[in-house]
């Protein structure tokens, strides 16, 4: 079995696989256990609803060592490109069926060209730095056909960055349009090589609806600031994606029924339902003013969501 490194977007699954542990309540309170006497400030910066002190991990780190960062991964643009998106060869994946299509326009992308010389994105990344207690870089890149938008995510923690060593942990989300709703997988680079991901559902975790908008922790730390709209248009344009659980789609207990939240997360909504087990995005995006999108959340909608949040502790999510 592999052994998977911490040091990446998704904490979860791996921990439990190391840990050997089947069920996420245990998987959890084992994280938890994990954490608390290393990571104590992290976890009490953990955000709940209503308005936060802004991280002080995220506002101590230091705009040099943001910018050495990404120097030193080659990751500094050296222009400015028309679109975020670079183009991916029109026949890329376009006739093998299902993830074989899907590793063939990864192939295809990466094959494009060196993925630092194309448009991207860089910022200091805040769910994941919470999940991990210490800031964490993402550079993001997106290639698109008729038929596949390919993302690919790499990441560096700061004391990474400052240890140097070793390539940018490698991810990549792939949305295969050829077939409705959309199919959206995820991958790790093992080797030089994409795995299927999402194992434990550790990605669906914070993308209940495939690619995430980005949303800088640090207003004055991005590089490729110009892409931020295009982006962001394009992911909240995105109605209807669906998961790869590789395999069948577990059981994840109730949904959230906070009706300031329902229009637009919920069966049947443009972005499908939310559940207990991305507490930890749902709290970081109410935390942060990001949802609900036109306003802050009411106080009765507050009460609510931190109760369905805390709910009975084995329920909402299926062994
Ligand atoms: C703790 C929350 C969290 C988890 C868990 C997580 N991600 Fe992400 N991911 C994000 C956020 C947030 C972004 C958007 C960039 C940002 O704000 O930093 C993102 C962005 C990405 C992107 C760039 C495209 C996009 O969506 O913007 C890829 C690729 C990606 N993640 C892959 C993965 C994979 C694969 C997994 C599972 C192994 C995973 N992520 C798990 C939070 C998470
Ligand atoms: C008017 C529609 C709308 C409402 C109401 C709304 N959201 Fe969202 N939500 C979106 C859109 C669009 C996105 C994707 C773009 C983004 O992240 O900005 C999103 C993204 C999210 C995400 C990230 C996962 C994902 O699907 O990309 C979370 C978590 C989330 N919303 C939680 C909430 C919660 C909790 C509420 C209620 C307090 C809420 N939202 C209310 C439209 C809405």
């Amino acid at each position: 079995m592999r052994r998977p490194s911490l040091r990446q977007a998704g904490l979860v699954a791996p921990l439990g696989f190391r840990l050997g542990v089947r069920h996420r309540n245990r998987l959890w309170a084992a994280l938890l256990a994990m954490f608390v006497p290393v990571h104590a400030v992290a976890l009490a910066e953990e955000p709940g609803p209503g308005p936060q002190t802004w991280p002080e991990r995220i506002g101590n780190v230091s705009a040099a060592a943001f910018w050495r960062a990404i120097d030193d991964g080659g990751l500094t643009p050296t222009r400015s490109y028309a679109s975020f998106w670079r183009s991916l060869p029109a026949d890329a994946g376009r006739d093998e069926p299902g993830r074989a299509g899907m590793v063939a326009a990864l192939d295809a992308a990466l094959a494009v060209g060196d993925l630092r010389d194309g448009p991207h994105v860089e910022m200091l990344d805040y769910e994941g730095s919470h999940v991990l207690g210490e800031p964490q870089i993402h550079s993001v890149h997106g290639f698109r056909n008729d038929a596949f938008d390919v993302w690919f995510l790499l990441t560096r923690t700061f004391s990474e960055a400052k240890a140097g060593s070793g390539p940018w942990e490698q991810w990549a989300i792939v949305q295969d349009r050829r077939v409705e709703p959309n199919v959206a997988s995820f991958f790790h680079y093992v080797r030089g090589r994409p795995e299927i991901s999402n194992a434990g559902s550790d990605c669906y975790r914070c993308h209940a609806n495939g690619p995430r908008a980005l949303d800088p922790a640090r207003p004055d730390l991005v590089s490729g600031r110009e892409y931020l709209a295009e982006v962001n248009d394009y992911c909240r344009s995105l109605v209807g994606v669906v998961t790869d659980f590789d395999g069948p789609r577990p059981d994840f207990g109730d949904e959230l029924r906070v009706s300031d939240c329902t229009d637009c997360h919920a069966t049947g909504a443009d972005r499908g339902p939310l559940h207990r087990i991305q507490a930890h995005a749902i709290r970081a995006a109410v935390a942060r003013g990001r949802m609900p999108p036109d306003g802050p959340l009411s106080r009765e909608g507050s009460i609510a969501l931190e109760a369905f949040l805390r709910g009975p502790p084995d329920a909402g999510v299926a062994p």
